[in-house]
């Protein structure tokens, strides 16, 4: 038996904490049925025995810039023993800042606009003897350092995107490569989101009226001297350094004549951020580049722009290899698609997305490092194709890719590599909605609906623990949730909201199923229980009969969001469908996390509210026999995917779905609340052969008419490009076809349709979790729409589980991997279950097609 992972707080190692951290292990063995008997976990003097392998927190003492050893003795079943360890770092803890926080008070940021970057620096002597040195650093704005010109750490856009009023993080960096003698440190601080433009209606200075940042650098010298250089005034500040402009929607403009010498740089200024942030110890995910892309084709428009194709839709920056004059300036611009081979950029709507670099003499490279577009091509002006060589780097959050699907079909694997690729480009620092236009804010309907999908393809548990933690700290005291986490300039109310406010409830749980930390059900639990305390309020609201107090109709819902047919009204007008039977979905999910926290009472009141809501639903909706008084296909498929009916009235329900589905030739119509579980709704209830027909679709509406259209990321809009080769710019009052000027509501990389990625997982492969992270889970796959083989495969916290099957000749064979400590019950296609312990199992079974 080995120990195959031990994780402190989701990280390997590195993790610098503020807060107890959370020990997970997972473990290998070759002899099969292995499972954990008992572990003893160690930090220094403390240790506990335990059985779980998930989340035991240390409750030692934590003494600030500390290194805690961890060790890890497991012993399995069988007897064997296996260790582990790792360590982490305790962070400042409750350390006062000897730093102030540094700006220019003179600079006033331009109505509407990003400040211009501003730069800090702190010339400092490193005596003999130096041991260990490391800081700690945050801002408002986003900051990169530099140690003599190097940069420092690998993360960009740091301290990261949070409740800036709430909780401001700052990083830790050892710093390797001090000399004895001067050194000197620059930190660039540009607008980010808390002093630059952001939201489509570009307001700025949503958190702070310029930039700021705020500085320790510790010096710990062999003697057992520590020095401490902290920012204040006999820092420096400038603001015409080479970076001349830096913000999410404009892009980037970079002069690499401006050298550090001749820059102005004046005595910099003390400052202090509005409110009373928590000011804590990185918890979340840091931005980082992930890989490299190349370009796949390129071409001359006839603009006479060269034209760069990286064959793939993604969220990143260029990084350009240039050979060029002192002065000559290069322009990048990007976008998402081409029309008449020149680059479509209105859909960007404001922003500009173009990187401007002005050369020194030479050979140089450049690549933005305070901004990020999404794009797929990359128009270049003010050079020739053979002084550049152009790449590109994809960054976003540092997730592990947990999941992966692939199938005998071509096309519905490039659905999954579009699915997984709109993940990678919206999971920057925030689940942003989109990352090219004049948006990209944490829209949390868009992430409601993509949690389950996003839990499988990817570890989510730092990302997320962040993310909720501003969505906790941003409620309302009535328990509303902003439509955008964080809030950050958005004008929208806050209040409860269905589907968007459900991410409360949605996205911990889909968490908890996959990674099965009890913790964050915990830290959120309070949350969700407003929220359905609010949506009570709401529902009962100038209602006076028992069941008119359970519809769920005010005060606003986003109803059945970019559904195909129609246009916002329309989707609008669905609001109390859809608003009611996610009430009851919410409902049912919080009663079982409260019996998972041990609080049956509230399980019991949830689930009568449930009862309740379902009553009222189907007396006031429906004709009491699964007709729909308003039919329509999101209508349906709620109620049938959240269990609201039984018996004859599911046929008919799931009868009166399909007719709907045929009466749209084939087609679906669902929007963001419905996507993700119509093929569940059909699939589970008799429909497989319907569930595969729309999921095989080709034409628009449809997941593969994207695919086969060319699509390499998910679409806003189900016909973003339409069969004619236009963009549908329509404006988001418009029905469609009705291209507005300033470039409607379409992005190509919005990741909320592809939230059907779960029933790829979840049926085709039909790898499932029954407990949280996997501890018990199913593996029952679906058969249909001429599959000759499918394989599923997530890395659970206990270990690989995987689902890989085929048919021929009419046998189906199965290999399942179980992890160890884990049990699955494998249900195969002619109806017989097997339970089984870790290892792997195979098991075949006559399988003759309908
Ligand atoms: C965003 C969506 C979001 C919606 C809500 C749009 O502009 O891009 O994805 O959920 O607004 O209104």
């Amino acid at each position: 038996m080995k120990i195959t992972s031990l994780t402190i707080d989701g990280l390997a190692s590195g993790l610098v904490t503020d807060e107890a951290p959370r020990i997970s292990f997972a473990l290998g063995a070759e002899a099969p049925g292995e499972n954990l008997q008992s572990a003893v976990i160690a930090v220094d003097g403390w240790s506990v025995e335990t059985r779980e392998q998930i989340g035991t927190v240390y409750a030692g003492p934590l003494k600030p810039f500390t290194e805690y050893l961890v060790r890890v003795t497991a012993t399995g079943s069988s007897g064997d023993v296996a260790e582990a360890a790792t360590s982490f770092r305790a962070g400042r803890l409750e350390t006062p800042w000897s730093g102030q926080w540094i700006t220019d008070r003179a600079y006033e940021t331009p109505k509407k606009q990003s400040p211009v970057p501003m730069s800090f620096r702190k010339t400092f002597v490193v005596g003999a003897g130096l041991r260990r040195a490391w800081l700690e650093a945050t801002a408002l704005g986003v900051y990169e350092l530099e140690l003599n010109g190097a940069k420092v750490g690998a993360d960009y856009f740091a301290p990261g995107f949070t409740s800036y009023e709430n909780q401001i993080q700052y990083q830790t960096y050892d710093l390797d490569g001090l000399g004895d003698g001067e050194n000197t440190l620059t930190a660039t601080v540009a607008g980010g989101w808390a002093v630059g433009s952001y939201t489509h209606k570009r307001k700025n200075k949503i958190y702070a009226d310029r930039q700021a940042f705020l500085c320790e650098l510790h010096l710990e010298y062999a003697d057992g001297t520590v020095e401490v250089i902290a920012t204040g005034p006999d820092w420096q500040v400038s603001t015409d350094g080479p970076f001349r402009m830096a913000e999410w929607y404009d892009g980037e403009t970079y002069d690499a004549t401006v050298a550090q010498e001749s820059q102005s740089w004046k005595q910099a200024d003390t400052a202090a951020p509005r409110g009373t942030p928590r000011i804590v110890a990185q918890y979340g995910s840091p931005v980082r580049a992930q890989q490299v892309m190349h370009p796949v084709a390129h071409s001359v428009a006839a603009s006479g722009e060269l034209i760069f194709d990286f064959g793939q839709n993604f969220a990143g920056v260029v990084s350009a290899i240039v050979r060029g004059k002192r002065g000559q300036t290069v322009t990048f611009r990007h976008a998402e698609v081409l029309v008449d081979g020149e680059l479509f950029v209105k859909s960007l709507r404001t922003a500009k997305a173009t990187a401007t670099y002005t050369c020194v003499e030479g050979e140089q490279t450049y690549s933005p490092r305070l901004t990020y577009m999404g794009f797929r091509y990359v128009g270049v002006s003010g050079i020739t194709a053979e002084d550049l060589d152009l790449t590109a780097l994809v960054v976003h959050s540092d997730l592990a890719e947990t999941g992966s699907f692939t199938s005998s079909d071509p096309l519905i694997n490039a659905l999954q590599s579009a699915i997984q690729w709109g993940g990678r480009s919206n999971f920057v620092d925030i689940p942003t909605d989109c990352p090219q236009r004049d948006e990209r804010e944490g829209w949390t309907g868009d992430y409601a609906v993509f949690a389950t999908t996003a839990s499988y393809n990817f570890d989510m548990s730092r990302f997320m623990r962040k993310w909720l933690r501003d969505l906790k700290s941003e409620q309302s005291p009535g328990g509303g949730i902003p439509m955008v986490v964080p809030r950050a300039g958005n004008g929208f109310p806050v209040m409860a909201t269905s589907c968007w406010g459900d991410v409360c409830v949605l996205a911990p749980w889909a968490e908890y199923l996959a990674r099965g930390d009890l913790g964050l059900l915990r830290d959120q639990y309070e949350t969700m229980t407003k929220f359905l305390g609010a949506a009570s309020w709401w529902s009962g609201l100038f209602s006076v009969t028992k069941n008119a107090r359970r519809i769920w109709r005010f005060p606003f819902h986003f109803g059945d969001w970019t559904a195909p047919d129609g246009a916002v009204r329309d989707w609008l007008a669905k609001g109390k469908w859809i608003g009611t039977a996610y009430f009851a979905n919410s409902c049912g999910i919080v009663a079982d996390i409260a019996d998972l926290l041990g609080n049956p009472g509230d399980a019991a009141r949830y689930r009568a509210l449930r009862e309740e809501i379902i009553v009222a639903y189907r007396a006031k909706f429906t004709d009491g026999n699964g007709l729909l008084a308003k039919e329509f296909q999101t209508g349906y498929v709620l109620p049938l995917h959240f269990g609201m009916t039984s018996g004859a009235e599911t046929d008919q329900m799931a009868d009166n779905l399909v007719r709907l589905i045929d009466d749209a030739d084939g087609h679906l119509a669902t929007g963001f609340p419905g996507t993700p579980y119509i093929l569940f709704a059909l699939s589970d209830n008799g429909r497989v052969d319907d569930a595969f027909r729309l999921l095989q679709q080709t034409s628009s509406p449809s997941w593969l008419y994207m695919v086969e259209s060319g699509g390499t990321t998910i679409w806003e809009r189900w016909d973003a490009l339409r069969p004619d080769g236009t963009v549908n710019t329509s404006s988001l009052t418009a029905g469609g076809g009705d291209d507005s000027s300033d470039g409607g509501m379409v992005s190509f990389n919005h990741y909320a349709a592809g939230a059907v990625g779960d029933w790829l997982y979840r049926r085709v492969a039909g790898i499932e979790p029954i407990e949280g992270g996997y501890r018990s889970f199913r593996v029952a796959p679906l058969m249909g729409g001429g599959l000759a083989s499918a394989r599923g495969s997530v890395t659970t916290p206990y270990g690989q589980a995987s689902s890989d099957w085929s048919v021929a000749d009419g046998v189906f064979t199965l290999a399942v991997e179980v992890p160890v400590s884990t049990s699955c019950t494998i249900v195969l296609p002619d109806g017989t279950e097997h339970v089984r312990t870790s290892g792997r199992h195979e098991f075949q079974c006559e399988f003759v097609a309908a």
